[in-house]
């Protein structure tokens, strides 16, 4: 969480970062903050959002071509104007922009107190500054070793980025387990939680990995070295980032525009790894690894919210066409409970961002213990992507709305073709099956754009909900993880209490609270189990709950007991989550926006996770 930006060079600083803020807001929203370097530093920083800041700086001098900025997802110390970033030294001639938790920080904090040294903020990321000040004043060295010292003494996850008066033609960044890419022009540099900032004025990047620091100084080459200061030569990478991904492109809100982006984000995930004609899979990192995987005694997804609901439906999959057992795990407690892991374990890492700390510190666990690692990520060089023995990128473009739902899509589109592949390569599944469902998958994009059409139907019937204050999703099979998925996308951009359950639990607890007050959520889209899921919905109308079904086009049966019903198109089961979230994703959205909630930045949130 935390997004941070630098610029180095000869244009003004302060629209760049300020822009740079706005691209990374989707990160944390609680507080933003900058400082220019000009003769001294000019730091101003302000509670909520990167437009709160520019409210505040209106009169004030931005001048310098030298600059840090940060927006804030807080941590240690409450969101407030003297928490935010960046924070000063003592003597405010350094000044620092962090991403992460040092989880040190009271005993270092402790000891720089003994010595005199005054605290403003409650934050662990005023302990490191104030840290590098106290190594350069009491060890007589550089910034750069001051820099190097300081973190040697930190335990933690951080991205930094220092600015110093004495220094206006340099920056010293230093990474260590949070997202930090460098973008180098001609003649500037840009730093950045992730490349959005800085597209559109260089594609040329390098992506600072963990514990090394890098110099970033006017007229000189990019230095990068390790904490131990070994040189590094930088590896530079050329960014493919459409600037149009960024921007709404006359959307209300990101979120509804990824909705709609659907039909694309599918077929981009499946390109190039389908020969059309010759109707065969190929994806290198598999293949890569063949053995492993058809050696596999056990898949073990691991994940955190949305993902963790694109890898249970990884789960009925994998279990479905390869034959192989899954299970599938919470990053956050699979890390901490001594998990039995072994070499004839694969392990696949689902995340969007490719940044969630626990989905990254599972996976560097398990990888100790032997396992093959394996990562489905969207963002392209993310820490995940990285620390995986191989993997495949869903290509569905930048997500920026908080609430994921392209990602959702593209993430089951790979789960499938990796699971048509290994059944096909396992024979588990017949040629003339391999090829129903790879035809079929091939056909899902415009299926998408056929059931995005319901979205005027959707629009209207929210309006019915908006007051609703819970909800029950259900679905059975291949649809429960939908129907966690849908309640997840309704609580957390409408604040309305929902859950999700698989339809049949429904009897072991929930059913308890329906009333004519309980609008339930039911996905029963045609299936082997469908006839039971209609037996549930009975048992709801009994009670008088609202049911809302989800059915595939034509149904006769649902659509006489429902209250409301949005017809999805027919389609092969195991590929029904592809089209039966997009009706839930619809709801949740404009019952959010009828609420009035800031959907693409709901409170308390953060779209990268980067903290425990
Ligand atoms: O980037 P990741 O996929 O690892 O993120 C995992 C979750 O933080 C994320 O899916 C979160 O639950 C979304 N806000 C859900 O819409």
């Amino acid at each position: 969480m935390c997004g941070i930006v630098g610029y180095l060079g000869s244009k003004e600083a302060y629209p760049i970062l300020i822009k740079g803020l706005k691209r990374l807001e989707y990160r944390g929203y609680d507080s933003a903050g900058i400082a220019l370097v000009n003769e001294k530093i000019n730091l101003y920083k302000t509670k909520g959002k990167v437009s709160n800041l520019e409210t505040f700086v209106e009169s004030k001098n931005i001048a310098g071509t030298t600059g840090i900025a940060h927006t804030r997802w807080a941590t240690h110390g409450e969101p407030n104007d003297v928490n935010a970033h960046p924070h000063f030294s003592d003597s405010k001639e350094l000044a620092m922009i962090h991403n992460g938790i040092i989880e040190n920080y009271d005993v270092l904090k402790e000891e720089l107190m003994k010595v005199g040294v005054e605290f403003k903020s409650n934050t662990d990321t005023e302990v490191l500054i104030q840290l590098i000040e106290y190594i350069m004043k009491v060890e007589k060295v550089d910034l750069v070793n001051a820099v190097q010292l300081a973190i040697s003494q930190v335990v933690g996850a951080y991205a930094i980025v220092v600015v110093s008066k004495k220094h206006p033609d340099m920056l010293i960044a230093a990474r260590n387990g949070s997202p930090l890419v460098i973008g180098i022009g001609e003649d500037e540099f840009y730093l950045a939680s992730d490349p959005s900032p800085i597209v559109e004025y260089t594609r040329n990047v390098v992506f600072v990995d963990d514990e090394e620091i890098a110099i970033l100084k006017l007229g000189e080459e990019l230095q990068i070295r390790t904490i131990k200061n070994q040189v590094k030569t930088p590896f530079v990478e050329q960014l493919e980032l459409n600037l149009g991904d960024l921007e709404k492109s006359g959307f209300k809100h990101f979120m509804i525009k990824e909705i709609f982006e659907q039909p694309k984000s599918i077929r981009d995930s499946i390109r190039g790894r389908v020969n059309v004609g010759i109707d065969n899979i190929s994806m290198a990192g598999i293949i890569d690894f063949k053995e492993r995987f058809l050696q596999a005694k056990r898949i073990i997804f691991i994940a955190a919210g949305t993902s963790w609901h694109a890898s249970l439906v990884g789960e009925y999959l994998f279990e479905e066409l390869a034959r192989i057992p899954v299970e599938v795990e919470y990053a956050s407690e699979f890390r901490y409970r001594n998990p039995i892991i072994n070499e004839s374990d694969v392990v696949i890492a689902v995340s969007q961002s490719g940044e969630t700390a626990d989905t990254l510190a599972a996976i560097k666990l398990a990888k100790q213990k032997g396992a093959l690692i394996y990562s489905i990520c969207n963002v392209v060089g993310s820490s995940i992507a990285r620390a995986a023995d191989a993997g495949s990128y869903t290509h569905a473009g930048p997500e920026i709305g908080v609430a994921s739902t392209k990602a959702f899509t593209s993430q089951v589109t790979v789960l499938v073709l990796m699971a048509l592949l290994l059944g096909r390569k396992k024979g588990t599944i017949s040629e003339t099956r391999f090829q129903v469902l790879l035809n079929e998958l091939n056909n899902i994009p415009s299926k998408v754009e056929q059931t995005l059409q319901l979205n005027d139907q959707i629009k209207e019937i929210s309006k019915i909900f908006t007051y609703a204050r819970n909800f029950l999703y259900l679905g059975r099979g291949f649809n429960f993880p939908v129907a966690l998925e849908g309640a997840l996308k309704l609580k957390e951009i409408s604040y309305i209490h929902a859950e999700g359950y698989p339809a049949a639990e429904m009897k072991h607890g929930p059913i308890a609270l329906i009333d004519k007050k309980m609008p339930v959520v039911v996905i029963t889209p045609t299936s082997a189990i469908y006839n039971k899921v209609v037996s549930n919905i009975q048992e709801i109308k009994t009670r008088k709950g609202k049911v809302i079904a989800i059915v595939s086009k034509g149904d006769k049966l649902v659509s006489k007991l429902a209250d409301y019903t949005f017809e999805i198109p027919e389609t092969e089961e195991v590929l029904t989550p592809l089209l039966s979230v997009i009706p839930l994703q619809l709801l949740s959205y404009y019952i959010a926006d009828m609420r009035d909630c800031e959907i693409d930045q709901p409170r308390n949130l953060a779209k990268s996770v980067t903290v425990e």
